[in-house]
């Protein structure tokens, strides 16, 4: 697939019909993930993938299941989500945590060795490793598009990356930044439109 049309075709998905993803499909986006920009030339990454059903409901247990139309109607004025379509997005998405992930063909849990204390950088420079790691996650991503596939992310909330950890046993000085689900999209899976941005008003010429 031609680079832009990937970048153009690559959407988050929530909803996945059944599919068996190939192991040399999955080598293939890995590939890609490990292809990203590094901060320090090392890509100190790993990448599990988990299609076991069994796990995949152990791990998700920690995530709630849905959302009462009361409570999205608090969050979206609690978090002042003003524009439509970023409402839009929400009122989708927020119901679908548990099931994006659970019912696409596979999780994958990119990791990133942990050499600072994150949540508390002494400067910017100590967040490289996960601006990194983010590289990595979309490199998945555009993978995952140019192979007929699509993905959606849940970034951890509480202690789920914790709860993860145990159930996945990966090592403590390795940090989990989300869960991606990946699969095959529903026929007609609902796409939240872009939000249309005028590049003119957004490329600054020499000067803001
Ligand atoms: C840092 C980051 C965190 C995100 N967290 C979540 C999340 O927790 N749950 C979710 O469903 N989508 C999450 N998303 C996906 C966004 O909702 C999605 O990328 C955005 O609405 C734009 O839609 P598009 O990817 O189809 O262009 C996240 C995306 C990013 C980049």
């Amino acid at each position: 697939m031609d680079f832009y049309k990937v970048i153009e075709n690559r959407k988050t998905v929530r909803d996945f019909e059944q599919a068996a993803i190939s192991k040399e499909t999955f080598e293939r986006i890995i590939s890609a993930a490990l292809k990203a920009p590094t901060n320090d030339h090392m890509r100190d990454w790993h990448y599990i993938i988990i299609q076991d059903k069994r796990v995949i409901a152990k791990l998700l247990d920690i995530i709630p299941k849905g959302i009462s139309d009361e409570d999205m109607d608090a969050l979206i004025k609690d978090w002042n989500l003003s524009d439509s379509l970023q409402q839009e997005c929400y009122r989708n998405a927020v119901p679908k945590q548990y099931r994006m992930l659970f019912d696409a063909s596979a999780i994958i849990i990119p990791l990133l060795k942990q050499k600072v204390d994150l949540l508390h950088p002494d400067n910017i420079s100590h967040l490289n490793g996960f601006a990194s790691i983010w590289c990595s996650i979309e490199n998945i991503f555009l993978a995952a598009t140019a192979e007929g596939y699509a993905c959606n992310l849940r970034v951890p909330l509480g202690n789920e990356a914790e709860y993860a950890r145990g159930v996945l046993d990966f090592p403590n000085d390795y940090f989990m930044p989300c869960f991606i689900g990946i699969g095959k999209p529903q026929e007609n899976a609902p796409i939240i439109k872009q939000k249309n941005i005028d590049i003119k008003e957004r490329i600054h010429w020499d000067k803001f």
